[in-house]
């Protein structure tokens, strides 16, 4: 379609150890815009590929570029993986955030760079918009989202800031924020990440509860892995990159970090951590796609039980 913009990240590596599981049937847990599954159709022609997004908006647009005789698609959300019908897969991948056709709609309110209403919800079905959750929350969750998530120096002043400025239409549209944020937040401190960029960021993950998601749902996609099947995880935040990190060493019998005193023989084995570190984007993906700079991709092979 000629108005999507999304670009997949990593996509040649992703193919690659979907390739030594010689499966089937795969599951695309993030299938956004369609970018990644329709690489992964083209690559194995047999294969049957189960597609879900949270987002209403996101199948719309993959189911257009998507063959409906090979894909069945689910909206829900990933960390209920385990509620399709469909219970193994040969490879799963979870590309995670938001991709550039979300973030491109300004009526999603993803974006400081558009104005639109402050929502930035990926299901728009349920939940708090982010002008609700800046309304409502507690402070204590307003410093987790802004300086544990967003990871803002300055998260005090922006977190004085909101709570100074609520019930007043500041709170209400991404443009209004966005220039509350911009005049409260020094600029001399704004390094490679701007401030405000850090606050929306922060904002984004409370609002979709993205950690929690991605938490409950690693060991569900684990569980839905076949023997010898692969799990691919590209994350886009140091956050996200650790939890998939600590998951894909305990189940490859590792030390998940320098506190795991068990001994070698009390981990159980299940399978390989084929990423000793994560695959980033060459030079050449990250000048064709910018927003690919940050993208990590972990891979883990199942190796023991299963189906
Ligand atoms: C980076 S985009 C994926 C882009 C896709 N790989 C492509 O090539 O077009 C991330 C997608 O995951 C969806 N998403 C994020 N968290 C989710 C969750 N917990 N459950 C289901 N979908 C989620 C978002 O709505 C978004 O469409």
């Amino acid at each position: 379609m000629a108005d999507m913009t999304h670009i997949p990240v990593l996509v040649a590596p992703i193919l690659e150890a979907f390739r030594t599981t010689a499966g089937e049937t795969f599951l695309d847990a993030t299938v956004g815009s369609g970018g990644h599954s329709r690489a992964i159709l083209a690559e194995f022609p047999n294969a049957k590929l189960w597609a879900i997004d949270r987002d209403g908006e996101a199948l719309e647009r993959s189911g257009h570029v998507l063959p409906a005789d090979r894909v069945t698609f689910a909206r829900e959300n990933f960390c209920r993986l385990d509620r399709l019908s469909q219970k193994t897969f040969d490879g799963i991948l979870l590309d995670l955030g938001v991709s550039s056709d979300q973030l491109d709609a300004s009526a999603r309110g993803f974006s400081f760079r558009l104005d639109g209403p402050l929502d930035m919800r990926m299901d728009q079905s349920q939940g708090k918009t982010a002008a609700q959750f800046l309304e409502e929350a507690t402070h204590g969750e307003l410093v987790r989202a802004i300086r544990d998530w967003g990871e803002e120096p300055h998260w005090r002043r922006a977190v004085a800031t909101i709570e100074e400025f609520r019930g007043t239409e500041k709170l209400q549209r991404t443009a209004a924020f966005a220039d509350l944020m911009h005049r409260v937040l020094p600029a001399a401190y704004r390094t490679k990440i701007d401030s405000v960029t850090r606050v929306f960021q922060g904002i984004r993950i409370a609002v979709n509860g993205e950690l929690d998601a991605l938490e409950e749902a690693l060991p569900k996609a684990f569980s839905a892995l076949k023997k010898g099947g692969t799990l691919a995880v590209i994350s886009f935040h140091s956050l996200e990159d650790r939890i998939v990190k600590r998951y894909f060493r305990e189940w490859g019998g590792l030390a998940v970090d320098r506190s795991d005193g068990r001994y070698a023989d009390e981990r159980a084995v299940r399978g390989e951590v084929l990423t000793a570190k994560p695959i980033t984007p060459t030079s050449e993906e990250q000048i064709r796609n910018p927003r690919s700079r940050s993208a990590k991709l972990r891979l883990f092979r199942r190796t023991e039980g299963g189906a």
